[in-house]
């Protein structure tokens, strides 16, 4: 599919399908609308009245037209009051238009969409983002495509004449996206922590990255006991994966991004119940996708800032070499800690991690983990929680967050409630009591970072979607990577 920026005026669009948005407090034909639709012999007058259409937010008509005019379909959907337009009612629009339109089979789609805030590059670059978000489909593991019908080929988007960086920079933040979301959608016996590896070997190759991978003993040399801790009982090897993106010159920043890459969680000899949620534990490294796909898209917008992708992926699985509820673990900083909870795994791999990136002497880091159960009772399935003693930091990420539309809410580090991690015998817990458990899981986390500004994002609810939601489908959402990618390029 190809997305292509025109200034064809509205009334001289030809093509399948032509989408138009209209204010709720401005659903009345004026000025080029009242033209167009005298030329289509009222019909888009006629379709806001049987349809009793007003403009509402993500709502959204269509209409077949007399088949001797130059357009086929006219889709219009609602942008809500004009004073309230936000870039993400205009992505959010362009994602239900692409659907409709295919649902429509309608090849060709022209959009008509006001300019947000005077600004056409990020209004061409949000909608190109709701067009491709929407129209990804993943058809890797059915032996027939599900849907054979006619796709969406082209798409114009109408009044962005000259906006063809943007609409790039779309393609490729979307092409992190739908890496993300590809490799959490696979089960866990299809990506592994080899396959995770050799992903990252690749994404390295194709975009000029370069890529280190720790072996279990490169690991062992390093004294990152807490991951190899959790990696013990899989017949898999774990693998320890650094990439690193290096604009030309000098980088104006240097970051860290580290992603939580369980391939499965089974909970280890805490073993998942009946009920757990088990069987969707190939998400548990959602955290390592959305660090990959932001690798992916950020080597190819080429930003002015070093940025190096994390990851310690393995599996949390059980066997005879199983760590046992009780050991104690030593982490690559020295710390002791006391396993009393195998299924709070998340948190002793990234426990490693976190020491590593610190050593590269960044400027800030940031880690991605499907972490915590408790998070999801706190902020429901579609926001993540944001972590982190730096309000700069927090400050930054947040302003990302907005500006991707991927919504994140920070919660407090309560310093007191590390007291339910205190242990008898080693330096702390890996777990503590079900109250506030995504906050001692943040606090845990802390232990393993000494000075650089840090934030942790918990995704465990967002990192999957049970239903279309906006311009994600059902499945694998790639949250996580259009924040990243925003908060990587800063203000620039
Ligand atoms: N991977 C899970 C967290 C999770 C839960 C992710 C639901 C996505 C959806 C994590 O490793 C885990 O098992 N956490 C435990 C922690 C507990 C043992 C302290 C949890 O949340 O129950
Ligand atoms: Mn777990
Ligand atoms: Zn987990």
């Amino acid at each position: 599919m190809e997305i292509l920026t025109t200034d064809t005026p509205l009334l001289e669009w030809t093509g399948d399908a032509l989408a138009i948005g209209l204010f709720e407090d401005a659903v009345e034909l004026t000025g080029e609308l009242a033209t167009l639709d005298e030329k289509l012999a009222g019909s888009i007058k006629e379709l806001i009245t049987e349809e009793e259409f007003k403009g509402k937010q993500n709502s959204s008509v269509v209409t077949r037209v007399g088949s001797n005019s130059p357009v086929r379909k006219i889709i219009l959907v609602g942008l809500g009051k004009t004073e309230a337009l936000k870039l993400e009612t205009l992505r959010r629009g362009a994602a239900s238009i692409a659907r409709l339109a295919k649902k429509q089979k309608c090849k060709t789609l022209g959009i008509s969409l006001p300019i947000w805030n005077n600004d056409a590059t990020q209004t061409a670059q949000a909608l190109a983002e709701g067009v491709q978000l929407a129209l990804y489909q993943d058809n890797r593991f059915k032996s027939e495509p599900e849907d054979k019908g006619p796709q969406v080929e082209r798409v114009d988007l109408l009044g962005l004449g000259g906006q063809e960086a943007a609409i790039s920079r779309a393609n490729q933040i979307a092409s992190g996206v739908f890496l993300a979301r590809q490799l959490v959608a696979a089960p866990a016996n299809s990506v592994t922590p080899i396959t995770m590896a050799d992903t990252a070997t690749q994404i390295a190759s194709e975009h000029g990255l370069q890529i280190e991978i720790l072996e279990q003993e490169d690991c062992e040399k390093l004294g990152m006991g807490a991951f190899l801790g959790v990696a013990k009982a899989s017949e898999l090897p774990p693998k320890f994966i650094h990439l690193t993106y290096k604009p030309e010159g000098t980088p104006k920043r240097k970051l860290a991004i580290i992603g939580k890459g369980l391939t499965f969680d089974s909970g280890g000899l805490n073993i998942k119940g009946a009920g757990s949620g088990i069987e969707t534990m190939k998400i548990d490294m959602g955290g390592a996708a959305a660090t990959l796909g932001a690798a992916k898209a950020i080597s190819q917008l080429k930003p002015d800032v070093e940025v190096h992708f994390i990851s310690a992926v393995t599996e949390n699985m059980i066997s005879g070499r199983a760590m046992h509820p009780g050991d104690i673990l030593t982490a690559s900083n020295g710390k002791t800690i006391e396993v009393n909870n195998t299924d709070a795994e998340g948190r002793l791999t990234l426990a490693d991690a976190l020491v590593f990136a610190e050593k590269l002497g960044v400027d800030a880091v940031v880690d991605l983990a499907t972490l915590t159960g408790a998070c999801v009772i706190a902020l429901g399935d579609d926001i993540a929680g944001l972590f982190s003693p730096d309000d700069a930091l927090a400050g930054q990420l947040e302003k990302a967050a907005q500006t991707s539309g991927e919504k994140i809410w920070r919660l407090p580090m309560e310093e007191k409630y590390f007291e339910g991690l205190k242990s008898g015998i080693a330096d702390m817990k890996n777990t503590g009591p079900r109250p506030g458990g995504s906050i001692t899981a943040a606090l845990f986390l802390k232990q393993f970072v000494k000075e650089t500004p840090w934030a942790h994002l918990d995704i465990a609810g967002p990192v999957w979607s049970d239903k279309e939601n906006g311009y994600n489908g059902s499945g694998a959402t790639g949250f996580g990577v259009r924040t990243l990618v925003n908060w990587v390029l800063g203000d620039s």
